[in-house]
């Protein structure tokens, strides 16, 4: 079955997402919406999309199987449950909603129409990720005690950036802290305890965060991001029996550090097909083939548990 995609919202990694179409088999990219209909043309005829359509109400009314919602982060939750509602598959860029209610909302509305709905965390999908996941599995690290990392990304602060804009969803937490607070509960599970401590710009927006995830069990994770300082972006994973490093930057990571007690250190290269986002399109197409509605990888009970996460970071902050 080849999938008939559409993208809701031709923007920066719309364009990026778009191109990656060409790595993934039995997938179409057909239509793309806009709010505005010159927008939608100009992307259409940049990436040789059959359909442009002049408003997103217009494009879930289209003949597409599948949504790719990359619109800001505060404006995926209307149009996801909109999608939902035209009975849509709907793949929604991080961070899935902007609050722990609207990503209820939308994983509540998706199983009611039955609908298939993930969260677009593509690093879970990278050929390193997935290796990575598979070693923890097989229990080669032992029991994992600990993650720990950063994502820091220098950004000029530019009050109407989608970044920084509050309307937009912006702020570290929603854009870096989701890739980290994702990576940790992937190897450890959804955390008990949630620390936080950072600072915020003039317009009360978070620019940095230090976290500090804790299990009963006492397995923690520390993680570092923000937009005020330059950071590597990388991560490691210990467990009892060795640790391993997603080189920077993790998020896009595509070399493993394996540290293995009482073992030569080994480098593993596990490269990305393309900028790396066709993993999780060519995921997505596997489990619309599959007739299943949620991701296995990327659960959507994974999503509500990272948002929670942030929207106790986001309040210890100030937020
Ligand atoms: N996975 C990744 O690596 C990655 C990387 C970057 C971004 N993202 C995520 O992708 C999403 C979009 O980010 P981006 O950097 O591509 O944003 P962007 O360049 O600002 O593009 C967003 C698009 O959304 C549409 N839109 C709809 N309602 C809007 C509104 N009220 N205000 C502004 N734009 C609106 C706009 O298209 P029209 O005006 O034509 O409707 C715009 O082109 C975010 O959730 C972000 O976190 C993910």
């Amino acid at each position: 079955m080849s999938v008939r995609w559409g993208i809701a919202g031709p923007g920066r990694i719309a364009a990026t997402v778009a191109a990656e179409f060409a790595h993934v088999p039995d997938a179409e990219l057909v239509a793309v919406g806009s709010r505005s209909l010159e927008r939608a043309r100009e992307f259409a005829g940049r990436f040789g999309i059959l359909q442009a359509h002049g408003s997103y109400a217009e494009l879930f009314a289209s003949d597409v199987d599948a949504i790719y919602l990359a619109t800001p982060h505060g404006q995926h939750t209307d149009l996801a449950l909109a999608a939902i509602e035209a009975g849509k598959a709907v793949l929604v860029e991080k961070s899935f909603t902007t609050s722990v209610a609207d990503t209820e909302a939308v994983i509540r509305a998706g199983r009611e129409r039955g609908v298939f709905v993930m969260e677009a965390m593509w690093t879970r999908f990278l050929p390193a990720i997935v290796r990575l996941r598979q070693m923890v599995a097989d229990g080669e690290l032992g029991e994992i005690r600990a993650v720990y990392g950063d994502l820091l990304a220098f950004r000029e602060f530019e009050p109407a950036d989608r970044l920084f804009n509050p309307a937009l969803g912006g702020g570290a937490v929603l854009d870096l802290g989701v890739y980290v607070i994702s990576f940790a509960q992937q190897f450890l599970g959804t955390p008990s305890l949630v620390h936080a401590v950072g600072g915020l710009y003039p317009n009360g927006v978070e620019g940095e965060a230090g976290i500090l995830l804790g299990w009963d069990d006492g397995r923690y994770s520390t993680q570092a991001i923000g937009f005020t300082a330059p950071g590597p972006g990388r991560q490691v994973v210990a467990g009892t029996k060795g640790w391993v490093e997603v080189k920077p930057r993790f998020h896009r990571g595509e070399q493993l550090s394996v540290h293995l007690l009482g073992r030569e250190p080994e480098e593993l290269t596990l490269p990305r097909t393309g900028v790396g986002y066709c993993h999780e399109l060519i995921h997505v197409g596997e489990c619309l083939a599959a007739g299943l509605t949620e991701s296995p990888v990327m659960p959507l009970d994974d999503t509500l548990a990272v948002q929670q996460v942030m929207a106790e970071v986001l309040s210890q902050l100030g937020r």
